[in-house]
């Protein structure tokens, strides 16, 4: 079985969550495109999705699904999304796509939080995977200065511009111990828009797709 194939599995395993009549919110990313593709052929069984990217609502446009504004829509009842990593406490890194700001925006307007990856995003200790930090592209050589001082190596994503306008450090060696408190220490410095712990809003369900199926952790 591929990696493809397991984010896949993942993805079907998450369709069984979609109520009919429903707004939900989805992700952005290789798995959630999945989500999408099937979505799809559930054809007019939710009524609408609110999207966390431009990629993902021009997907789910093409697939003939409403795309809605979370600002007409109020909360959400389910949103589904992938992850960069994963623990079994279902504490989250995201952002890899850069879609971040959004997805955490929707994550946090939601009931329930359906994570959707291949068995290899499970690690024990999250940072492994560099940090995603959005970051106001004048405050970006003084954010990264204070990541350096929080024992981080931040490093620019050269060429890349998130859907807020924004830019992206991505920090390495970061070995995350307390996902809560380094989520807020980042929230702190001036300029950060948003990193990408996920952990004051950790998914509620956790899928993840492996060569004997597909394992729910919650
Ligand atoms: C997008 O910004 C990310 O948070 C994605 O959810 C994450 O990168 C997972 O992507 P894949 O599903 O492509 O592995």
């Amino acid at each position: 079985m591929t990696p493809d194939e397991m984010k896949q599995a993942a993805a079907e395993a998450a369709l069984e969550y979609v109520e009919s009549g429903t707004v939900i919110g989805v992700g952005t990313g290789s798995t959630a495109n999945h989500f999408i593709d099937g979505l799809g052929r559930m054809k007019g069984k939710i009524d609408g999705a609110v999207a966390s990217s431009v990629a993902s609502a021009d997907r789910l446009k093409q697939h003939g699904i409403p795309v809605l504004d979370l600002n007409q829509t109020g909360d959400l009842s389910l949103y589904v999304d992938g992850a960069d990593e994963a623990t079994r406490h279902l504490h989250l890194v995201k952002g890899g796509g850069g879609a971040l700001t959004r997805e955490k925006i929707v994550a946090a307007a939601s009931e329930k939080f359906v994570c959707i990856a291949d068995e290899s995003k499970l690690v024990s200790v999250l940072g492994a995977f560099p940090l995603p930090v959005e970051v106001i592209p004048m405050a970006r050589s003084y954010v990264a200065r204070q990541l350096v001082k929080l024992g981080g190596e931040p490093v620019l994503r050269e060429g890349f511009t998130t859907d807020n306008g924004n830019v992206i450090l991505d920090v390495h060696h970061l070995e995350i111990l307390n996902p809560v408190e380094m989520e807020e220490l980042l929230d702190h410095v001036t300029g950060v828009v948003t990193n990408g712990l996920f952990a004051r809003r950790p998914a509620d369900i956790l899928l993840l797709g492996g060569p004997e199926g597909v394992k729910s952790i919650s």
